[in-house]
């Protein structure tokens, strides 16, 4: 994601009630800090968090945790976020996913990836966040099930997680290969979606689930 740098970003990092500096410290305690017992939905890459905020607004007796690497990425989203009404069900991370494992302790309930970054070259598949070195860490985070949503428009990152998850494990339970052409979906749109469902591009999900 190529974006402008946010010259204040620390600062609107820092200041948000959102934002979560020390992650490490509620490892096994996210529903402490949330101050209920709901269930936990975790997104990463959430970019701007227009999806988050949405599903969060949608949903407020679920807690969703967003997990996103660039500081000014999330900055410029925190910025759009002030304006509008505060959500208590949703905290903000800015942070590595490789090393989830170290933030989560049994206590995810559904995982989302959108519009992940693709990392078509051979030599970067480890990147991809549906790459075994990734599922291996996405397994100490869930509560019980293993629940993984994912909706790119990449159709060879979709394909590879279709292998990968397969391979793992996962049973595909859900999948389509253009989302929008259902008429009655129920779907919120992430800031990528948009941008791609206006060009025409074909947007591809599956459901993913690891039964215990
Ligand atoms: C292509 S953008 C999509 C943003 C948003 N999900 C959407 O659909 O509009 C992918 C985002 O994932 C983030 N990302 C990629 N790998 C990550 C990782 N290992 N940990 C946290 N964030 C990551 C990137 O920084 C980027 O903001």
């Amino acid at each position: 994601m190529r974006i402008r740098n946010l010259k204040n970003k620390k600062e609107i990092l820092d200041s948000s009630k959102y934002i979560i500096s020390d992650p490490s410290k509620y490892k096994g305690k996210w529903n402490k800090l949330f101050g209920n017992s709901n269930k936990i939905c975790v997104e990463i890459g959430p970019g701007k968090c227009t999806f988050i905020y949405e599903m969060a607004k949608l949903y407020p007796n679920i807690n969703f945790i967003g997990i996103e690497r660039i500081d000014t990425v999330l900055a410029y989203g925190i910025k759009e976020m002030e304006n509008k009404e505060f959500l208590p069900n949703l905290f903000l991370i800015n942070y590595d996913a490789f090393k989830i494992d170290e933030i989560f302790d049994s206590e995810v309930d559904t995982l989302y990836l959108n519009f992940s970054d693709p990392w078509p070259k051979a030599r970067h598949e480890k990147r991809r966040l549906t790459n075994f070195r990734f599922l291996e860490k996405y397994d100490i985070i869930f509560m019980s099930d293993k629940k993984i949503i994912m909706k790119t428009d990449n159709v060879h990152l979709f394909e590879y997680s279709v292998v990968s998850l397969s391979s793992y494990g996962y049973k595909i339970i859900d999948l389509s290969l253009d989302l929008h052409s259902k008429e009655d979906y129920n779907n919120i749109m992430t800031e990528y979606e948009k941008k791609f469902a206006k060009k025409g591009c074909k947007i591809y999900m599956l459901s993913a689930v690891y039964y215990k």
